[in-house]
Formats: structure tokens, sequence, C-alpha cells
């Protein structure tokens, strides 16, 4: 089993000066106790997980965690858990069980776990280290990687939390064999986001390759995974803390959260909510002129073969629309900015758009 997993385990650098970090992706990597044991500095780990994640996976992390003083703790499963009532569990637990400022906490999961985590690490004691094991494709992909962490307002998306990077994170793909059809295409929502940003190669791989990956082919989910992670570790090299262009990432987020928060959170998953968001830039760009009517069917077609909707719910109009993206944090003195493709395979970060256009077109969802 070690061998193999040598053979396969890739490997990549998150370039942060001192917080710099590896990504080891490849199957079966939980079972590795090296690996935790060369990112844990200290002899108490806290294990977070949730009620699903728990029975499937925690015996395994546990036992690689041999010879630690580990501990675990067992959160509600869901978007709608994401608060700061349920995220006050774990620092509960870690006072409770006398956890110094030695310990390191531990994110098994999808990136519900992993943001909730990443954020009690990030207030612990003032901080302590903390280790991401995403077990969802878009916690692979997305979530455990550049350090954004923390919980949801009532009012709005990931609006408390900080920014922390994690000591490592271990991407075991194996582990997505057992999440289901549903959660597999909503992390591929996140996947056709990079393909968009900056990466036109990845996405004309995806247009080849997308029945394979939703499919599990081991091979297409190890190089899904590398490819993401890479390009991400990119951008957030070049802007950790996103005063440029690391809210590229946030291409179909504005539109995406506006129907998260709007729909209750866990209606939507984020990743469908992502790929409808994505649609929608889409579209706005091909009426502004950025993409043509061939180049925003190609999107569209892409997210509809991943299995994800392609526009957002009737329920939401355009004012409720526009008061949800209002709180949007890339809002900059009252002006909605948005992440824009212009052309496939380029996106910018605007608000050169008029705004009548954006009306017009929620308008057109709201009846079509
Ligand atoms: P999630 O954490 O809710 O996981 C999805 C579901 O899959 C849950 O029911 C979970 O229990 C289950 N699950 C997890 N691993 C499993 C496995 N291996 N087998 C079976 N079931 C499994 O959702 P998600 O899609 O992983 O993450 C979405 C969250 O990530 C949102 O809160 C979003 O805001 C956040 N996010 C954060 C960043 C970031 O940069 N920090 C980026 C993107 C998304
Ligand atoms: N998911 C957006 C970011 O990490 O910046």
């Amino acid at each position: 089993m070690t061998e193999v997993v040598k053979q396969v385990v890739r490997t990549l650098e998150v370039e942060l000066g001192e917080r710099s970090y590896p990504i080891y992706i490849g199957p079966g990597l939980r079972h590795q106790a090296e690996l935790y044991r060369r990112h844990i500095p200290g002899r108490q780990v806290m294990v977070v997980t949730n009620e699903t994640v728990a029975p499937l996976y925690l015996q395994d992390v546990m036992e690689a965690l041999d010879g630690f003083q580990v501990a675990s703790v067992v959160l509600p499963d869901g978007e709608r858990f994401k608060t700061l009532e349920v995220w006050q569990e774990i620092i509960d637990t870690l006072l409770q069980q006398r956890f110094n400022r030695q310990c390191t906490l531990l994110a098994l999961g999808g990136g519900v776990v992993g943001d909730m985590t990443g954020f009690a690490a990030a207030c612990y004691q003032r901080g302590v280290p903390f280790l991401q094991l995403p077990t969802t494709l878009l916690a692979q992909v997305d979530s455990s990687v550049g350090g954004k962490t923390g919980v949801n307002h009532p009012l709005g998306k990931n609006m408390i939390g900080a920014f922390y990077q994690p000591r490592c994170v271990i991407g075991d793909t194996e582990t997505l064999n057992t999440l289901d059809q549903r959660q597999l295409a909503a992390g591929v929502g996140e996947v056709i986001k990079y393909g968009l940003i900056d990466d036109p190669e990845f996405f004309a791989w995806m247009e080849q390759n997308m029945d394979g990956l939703l499919q599990r082919d081991p091979a297409a989910l190890v190089y899904v995974v590398e490819r993401s992670c890479r390009d991400k570790a990119r951008v957030v090299a070049a802007d950790e803390k996103e005063s440029g262009q690391r809210a590229l990432l946030n291409l179909g987020h504005t539109f995406g959260h506006a129907i998260e928060t709007g729909m209750g959170y866990g209606e939507w998953l984020h990743g469908e909510a992502v790929a409808a968001g994505i649609c929608m830039a889409a579209d706005l760009s091909r009426r502004l002129g950025w993409l043509s009517a061939g180049e925003q069917g190609r999107v569209r077609a892409l997210v509809q073969r991943a299995g994800l909707p392609v526009a957002p719910p009737h329920e939401l109009g355009r004012k409720r629309f526009l008061e949800l993206m209002a709180v949007d944090k890339k809002v900059l003195a009252g002006k909605i900015r948005l992440v824009l493709p212009k052309g496939l395979g380029h996106s910018v970060v605007t608000d050169a758009f008029d705004p009548q256009i954006l009306h017009d077109m929620l308008d057109e969802y709201r009846t079509s």
C-alpha cells in the first residue's frame, strides 16, 4: 500500500515565504502517518470532523496519528451549521480537554469543516497550527488551499473569518469515492472556474474528459485536483490577502453567494450556486460583447454536462438579487464589482459595465 501511494503522490507548494506549505495529492494518503508527523509540531491533536465523515474516515486518521494525544470533535453536518454558535463547540472542546498553545487542529471533511476548523485554529489562544485533510472534491480543489477561513452570518456568506494558512494539505483522492454524485458535481463547478479564469487548456481538457471525471476515474481525479491546486496556489502566492488578483477566484461567486443566502444556506450547494453564477457571468459578458454567443454556449454546455444548474432559481427577482449582491466583499464605494470572462480562459474584476444591462439580465431570469 505504502509503495503504491509513494508512486502516485503529487506534491505542490503554496509559496508564501515563511507561511509556505505543501499540498499532497494521491489515493490513500490519509493512512500515511509520516505525512502528519512532518507537520504536527506538538503532542496534542484535535481532529475536527462532522457526523457524516466521522464514521467513514475518523478511525483511519486516529490510527495514523498513533503516538499523539488525540481527541476529536464531531460537528453537525451542513452549511446551515457553519455558524459562530457551532464553531464555538470546537473552542469549548479544546478548553474542556485542556488543549494548550502547542496543540494542532486537523480538519477532516469538506469545505464547511475546513473553513470552521481553520477559523478556530486562527483564534484559539491567538493562533495554533492546523492541517487540512479535505474529503470533498470542492474542498480538495479549492477551499483547503489558500487560508480563507470563517463562518456565515444570516445576512451574508463567510462574513466572519480570517486569513490563516494551514501547515499542509493532505488531499486523499480515494475519499472522493464515498461522495454522492450531487456533491461530486458541485466540486466540478469550482473546477470549471479555473479554466475560465486563466487556464484555457484546462477548460478544453474538461470538455474532452468530463465523463471520466464524473465516473471518478482515479487518474482524472488526481489530475483535476493537482491542476486546480496549481492554478489556485499561483494566484494565492501572488495576492494572499486579496488586495487584487485573488478576487478572480470569485468568478461566479457574487451571484452564487446571493443564491445561497437568498435561498437559505444548504438549499443550493455552494458549488451549484457557483455554477449558476458562472453561467450568469458568461451571460453578462456576452451581453457586453466580451464573449461570443458560441463561447457562452460552451460554458453553459460544460456546466450542464457536469449536471449543474445553468440559471438561478426563479424565486430571486432583480430587487432581492441586488440587495444580496450589495453585501459582497468585492463591493467598493457602493459599486458592485464582478468577475467576468473576456474570452474563454481570461477573466477580469470590473465595475465597468452599464448596471442596466445587469438589471435586464436579472429580470429575464425571473421570467424565463
Ligand atoms: P460540505 O463541507 O458541506 O460537504 C458536502 C457534503 O459532503 C457534506 O454533507 C459532508 O458531510 C459530505 N462529505 C464530506 N466528505 C465526504 C466523503 N468523503 N464521503 C461522503 N460524504 C462526504 O461542502 P463542500 O462543498 O465541501 O464545501 C462548501 C463550503 O466550502 C462552503 O461553506 C463554502 O463557502 C466553502 N468554500 C470555502 C473556500 C475557501 O477558500 N475557504 C472556497 C470554496 C468554498
Ligand atoms: N475561493 C476563493 C478564494 O480562495 O479566494
